[in-house]
């Protein structure tokens, strides 16, 4: 059809990318249900050949979500696309998604290969992809710094190698709308068998350009897939967002006049979950998804919309998953009424053992905090996840004690591969006070390098979710913690990042050779 958008969700791969954003197995599977929840029609599950938890994360959501097409990216030699075809083998729908840079600085600064090389290469994994499934998307990485003439022979290449879907990716985020929209045309234009394959737009945000460029690409190249990530993220400045350009197409409909499967009403648990995941908050004033998308101070616009709610509104807050803070459950709900919630939330937890671990937490905390939110049972499940997973570090309780004009004090106990240890130290603040305790045990040498608190449900009696960042060595991680307690929240955020460090997580980042 050609009035249908392919809307191909790559936050798992290239949104994973952003530092500090990687997540565990299970936090994919969750973020990979709840995408085929909002009907996307392509999820990029990851990079198999990165790392072995690349490899086996793909794996477990090709065995786990079966509507949209799994895929996973690889670069155009025989080992990646062998170890991406092994990781897509349970897919009911599968993928391969190769790519090889064509650009006359990556070619020969990055790859130190002649272009003659790259396109043979570049056909080569053509020929080899094609005996693992008929599904191949090509990209030629930092298209929008390549030669038009060399990318027409390129492409003309791969489409006749069978690749299935061309991809234009603008990986340093250099375009512009127009021009990049109309190199599509051309290059559509001037390769005479274009039309075999649906082409596709791939923008990084570095000039705040991501999804105009998208959108231009769609309406003057006439790409029919938009590769987009939730909330935008994405390595430096992050990816087109997905929840910006489904909704400027809905809204705009009569301009745009295209068709996207997508579940708008599935937009913001998608976005709430993939920011508590990755410890990337949200803007509040990011278009959609941030808390002031729907909120109105002035008195005038207040007035508006108690008039016509159209008077300032262009979308509906509901439309887009918005729903009242809804108090669902408290002290005195049962188990039955907590796992059913669970589900609800599209949250699976493997065992027996494990419901009954996060409803014992549940309990704590609603003994703690009268009212609990579905923001407060995502956070008790993550908590959770991650102890299931084996932490090295595990926090077990806090005191603390500051008062203006005394220096800060803190001593945490917790617990080095299941056995208790007490800490503690002082420090500028609370917070400074806690790590210092911490590191007078833990000695990580990590260094804190962003630290954000934000409340989680509206009210003081909120639980605080902290992100805490940490590098190391050149890695970095983040680590989320949450607790009515901010220096507690501060506690479990920190343990959590040194745990991140500890796992030794290595992986390779497909823009390196
Ligand atoms: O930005 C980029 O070029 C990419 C490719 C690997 C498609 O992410
Ligand atoms: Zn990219």
């Amino acid at each position: 059809m050609d009035n249908r958008l392919i809307i191909f969700d790559t936050t798992l791969r290239d949104g994973e990318q952003s530092p500090g954003a990687s997540m565990t197995r299970e936090e994919k599977v969750r973020i990979a249900k709840q995408l085929e929840k909002l009907r996307v029609d392509v999820i990029e599950a990851g990079f198999a050949a990165a790392s072995q938890g690349d490899f086996e994360s793909i794996r477990a959501i090709a065995g786990a979500v079966r509507e949209p097409v799994i895929c996973s990216l690889a670069r155009a030699n025989e080992r990646d696309l062998a170890r991406a075809a092994e990781a897509l083998q349970p897919a009911a729908r599968k993928r391969i998604h190769t790519f090889i840079a064509t650009s006359p600085l990556h070619m020969k600064m990055k790859l130190r290969m002649e272009p003659e090389q790259v396109l043979e290469q570049a056909k080569l994994a053509m020929r080899f992809a094609r005996q693992f499934t008929d599904d191949i998307e090509f990209s030629p990485e930092d298209g929008s710094r390549s030669e038009e003439d060399f990318l027409c022979r390129v492409l003309e290449a791969v489409i006749a190698e069978g690749a299935t879907t061309i991809n234009f990716p603008d990986t340093v985020g250099y375009a512009v709308p127009e021009l990049y929209g109309q190199t599509i045309r051309r290059l559509r234009e001037r390769i005479p068998s274009s039309d075999k394959a649906i082409w596709s737009v791939h923008c990084h945000n570095d000039l705040g350009l991501a999804v105009a460029n998208s959108l231009a690409g769609v309406m003057i190249g006439g790409a029919r897939q938009v590769e987009c990530t939730i909330n935008g993220l994405g390595e430096r400045a992050g990816n087109t967002a997905l929840e910006e350009v489904v909704m400027a197409v809905r809204t705009r409909g009569a301009y745009y006049n295209l068709e996207c499967g997508i579940d708008t009403t599935q937009i913001v648990p998608a976005s709430k979950m993939v920011s508590q995941i990755t410890g990337f908050a949200v803007q509040p004033n990011k278009a959609v998804v941030g808390a002031n998308a729907f909120a109105h101070a002035s008195g005038i616009h207040q007035d508006g919309i108690l008039k016509a709610r159209e008077t300032y509104e262009i979308m509906r807050a509901e439309d887009v998953g918005w729903t009242a803070n809804k108090i669902v459950l408290g002290k005195l709900s049962g188990r039955n009424a907590f796992k059913q919630r669970l589900q609800e939330l599209g949250i699976e937890l493997d065992s027996e053992a494990e419901v009954n671990a996060a409803f014992a937490r549940f309990k704590e905390l609603a003994d703690r905090k009268s009212e609990i939110f579905d923001e407060d049972i995502m956070a008790l499940v993550s908590d959770e996840e991650a102890a299931a997973g084996g932490e090295h570090y595990r926090f077990v309780s806090l005191a603390q004690r500051s008062e203006t004009g005394e220096l800060p004090f803190a001593r945490v106990v917790f617990s080095i591969d299941g056995v208790e240890h007490a800490a503690e130290g002082t420090g500028d603040g609370p917070v400074d006070a806690m790590v210092n305790a911490i590191e007078s045990r833990a000695q990580s040498g990590a260094e804190l390098v962003l630290f954000t608190i934000n409340g989680i449900s509206p009210g003081t009696q909120s639980q605080g979710e902290v992100t805490m960042r940490l590098a190391h060595s050149g890695r970095i991680v983040n680590g989320v913690g949450a607790d009515p307690d901010i220096v507690v929240a501060s506690a479990k955020a920190y343990l959590a990042g040194l745990n991140k460090l500890h796992s030794k997580i290595e992986r390779l980042n497909p823009q390196l050779p």
